[in-house]
């Protein structure tokens, strides 16, 4: 059962950290599973409790961003001016390791990510912790992130030591990630901080990223219901429901509910309530064991960045 978060039960998340368990926080983004990212075996623990291939790094939460000479070899202009800008928030910035720290939090990679989360419990725990916590999203490998604690304790409950509830996620999907090692930055995961946001602040990003390290939120097939999942563009929305109309359906659409279908969850069309409703919508409509969840995306637009990439990962796992 998640614990509110309060001055009592976040001390006591510290404490869990520093003897080596699992606690499960609220992040701006969506809830992390965190570990002490400097104890290996804890570490491990949370590629265990997951099912996380061992290959795949883990992002280190910092409480701020004097903490970055700890972890990376050197911190580069472009980190401190995107840091200035972004943090505390959804960002996580890729740099290289410094040389003590260990591969089993870096995926064996010689590079790290790193960010400042901005929500308060998350900070709180930061500071009362005092040390990095390396911290994926709190679900199992390949699984809708979850932004609420309920999520958490019905997926992982038994498992994680502590699960602190600081209520609902108020962005809702997970950070950018902006790679830093190499010549020119580029996005390796896109976010609610969007490209031109991050191009305003460093010059233009390189646009290829076939030689970018293993990130396993791009993975053909991640961010997936149980369900399968149907994708389809506002043209063809009405097409891929005729089609699918003798099974039993489930839609997420920008759109009001047209027709007697079992569950419609109509979401805001607009990209930052989009992106706070999504994950909670796929779980409930998850939930109901129903043939088939056809959603509806939003424009291929910048805005929108975030949000279709979620959307296309999570359809092609079915
Ligand atoms: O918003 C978020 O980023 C959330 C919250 C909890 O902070 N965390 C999150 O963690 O989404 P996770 O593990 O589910 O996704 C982190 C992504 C993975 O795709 C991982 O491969 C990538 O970050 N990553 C971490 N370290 C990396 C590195 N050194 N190089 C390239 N990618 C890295
Ligand atoms: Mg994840």
């Amino acid at each position: 059962m998640a614990t509110k978060a309060t001055k009592d039960s976040i001390r006591r998340a510290a404490a869990i950290l520093r003897d080596g368990g699992l606690v499960a926080f609220p992040t701006e983004t969506v809830y992390g599973l965190g570990a002490d990212a400097t104890n290996a075996h804890a570490v491990r623990r949370i590629f265990t409790v997951k099912g996380r291939p061992p290959h795949h790094p883990l992002i280190v939460h910092i409480g701020d961003v004097s903490m970055l000479e700890g972890w990376a070899r050197q911190v580069p202009d472009a980190a401190r001016r995107l840091a200035r800008e972004f943090w505390p928030g959804p960002l996580t910035l890729i740099l290289e390791r410094a040389a003590h720290v260990d591969t089993e939090v870096t995926g064996g990679q010689d590079t790290i990510g790193l960010r400042v989360p901005a929500h308060p419990t998350a900070l709180a725990l930061l500071h009362a912790f005092g040390a990095g916590i390396a911290a994926p999203s709190a679900n199992r490998f390949g699984h809708v992130s979850p932004t609420t604690a309920a999520h958490v304790d019905a997926e992982l409950g038994d498992e994680v030591d502590l699960v602190l509830d600081g209520g609902a996620c108020n962005v809702g999907i997970e950070s950018t990630i902006v790679d830093l090692t190499s010549a020119r930055a580029r996005v390796l995961r896109p976010g609610s901080i969007g490209r031109a946001a991050v191009e305003r602040v460093l010059g233009a990003l390189a646009t290829d990223t076939s030689d970018a390290p293993r990130v396993s939120g791009t993975l053909l097939s991640h961010y997936a219901p149980r369900t399968r999942l149907v994708v389809a563009d506002a043209e063809r929305f009405a097409a891929t429901l005729a089609r699918e109309r003798h099974r039993r359906v489930g839609v997420i659409a920008l759109r009001a509910a047209t027709g007697a279908l079992a569950v419609w969850r109509s979401l805001t069309p607009n990209p930052d309530d989009y992106g706070r409703a999504l994950y909670a919508a796929l779980r409930e409509v998850d939930a109901l064991g129903l043939d088939v969840i056809v959603v509806e995306l939003p424009p291929d637009e910048p805005a929108w960045e975030a949000v279709r990439d979620r959307l296309a990962r999570a359809a092609s796992a079915a």
